[in-house]
């Protein structure tokens, strides 16, 4: 039987490695060189790897004139500016979009454009159908040096660096597990018909939080505009989707648009179910957190210790709040000092 040279070996083997890098290599080019990756799935996860955007955002934040927006948005501002200028921080400037038609007390405190509320009873009470009306209207009149957008709301706050987590065109976006698209299919369909593709293009997510580039959000505002406000009018729709129908219009517009969202857990925490921070970027207190001395979670029972936004509904919270009873998760914690550390520095907090 007749040996295989040992050379040949070497050169077959090192031709089979040379074919592979070269076949790899086309493809690396291949999908960098489209300048874009259009599917989400192939996209790598952790984008900051491949040296992520270098892009800037603006924070456009969606509030009203009512003291519970003013007393929130107080806040958010205030750890913006702190966080603006720290090392992976990627913000530019802040605008606070006032879609209550006039303007208010925060006009020097916070930079604020005023917009239009939607035309009176048309919201007919759910005031968050205003806000793709606010961001159709910013988006038109308004000066925005950034190439990209973070929708935010009042009870965000920044507690780490918040980098661009968005990549070409394709925005971040984070993922709410009771959005749902496949669970409302007959209701999906009257705005998504079936011609447009697989329920499953239609993502998780709500506006906020989303960093997109602006040419793409002011492609999708309108259509988001046009398909909250059919939403709202169909009562099957509006009983479906209650105090989130405005987050499904979102999703539905943008899948309308072809923009599907990269998902990423680590945008937000929400207290007191996530109960640490990590790396995590935006702190969101819709939830109240109650706690018996003990410090266990009472959730649905007034706790002996809390904080809920939702307390403070017709003005803000008193300066130097009590902080949690010992065993309270870092998450709670942290978000009390942070509110006592906002109010305690922001001037005239109270009286304002
Ligand atoms: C939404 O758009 C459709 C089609 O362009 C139009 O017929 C409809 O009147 C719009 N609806 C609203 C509420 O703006
Ligand atoms: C805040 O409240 C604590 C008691 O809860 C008190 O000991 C402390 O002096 C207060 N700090 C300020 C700045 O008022």
């Amino acid at each position: 039987m007749r040996r295989i040279s040992p050379l040949f070996l070497v050169v077959l083997v090192l031709g089979f490695f040379f074919a592979t890098y070269n076949l790899l290599t086309m493809i690396i080019h291949y999908k960098t060189s489209s300048e874009e990756w259009d599917d989400p799935l192939l996209m790598p996860r952790n984008l900051n790897e491949f040296g992520g955007s270098k892009s800037k955002y603006h924070v456009a934040l969606t509030a009203t004139d009512a003291p519970y927006s003013q007393w929130q948005c107080r806040i958010m501002y205030y750890w913006y500016k702190k966080v603006r200028d720290m090392p992976g921080s990627e913000m530019g400037k802040f605008t606070r979009i006032l879609h209550s038609g006039k303007p208010d007390s925060l006009m020097e405190e916070i930079p604020t454009f005023v917009v239009d509320p939607l035309p009176d009873g048309l919201d007919r009470g759910y005031v968050v159908l205003n806000r793709p009306w606010a961001f159709v209207q910013w988006l038109e009149k308004a000066t925005i040096d950034e190439g990209y957008i973070l929708m935010a709301e009042p009870d965000h706050i920044f507690v780490n660096p918040l980098p661009n987590l968005a990549h070409g065109k394709n925005p971040a976006g984070f993922p709410f597990f009771y959005i749902k698209p496949s669970d409302h299919e007959t209701i999906i369909r009257k705005y998504y018909p079936e011609e447009k593709g697989p329920l499953m293009n239609i993502d998780p997510i709500g506006n906020s939080p989303v960093i997109i580039r602006k040419s793409e959000l002011e492609k999708i505002s309108p259509t988001w505009m046009n398909i909250s406000l059919r939403m709202k009018d169909d009562p099957a729709t509006d009983q479906a989707f209650g105090w989130v129908l405005e987050m499904y219009a979102y999703a539905v517009a943008s899948a309308l648009h072809d923009v599907r969202h990269i998902l990423r857990e680590d945008f937000m925490l929400q207290p007191p179910w996530d109960v640490e921070i990590g790396k995590k970027f935006i702190l969101h207190y819709t939830y109240g957190c109650d706690y018996n001395l003990k410090g266990e979670l009472t959730y649905g029972k007034i706790g002996e210790w809390r904080f809920d936004k939702r307390s403070h509904l017709s003005g803000p919270p008193p300066r130097n709040l009590s902080l949690p009873p010992p065993g309270v998760p870092e998450s709670v914690v942290r978000l009390v000092q942070m509110v006592n550390e906002a109010t305690a520095n922001i001037p005239n907090w109270d009286t304002l």
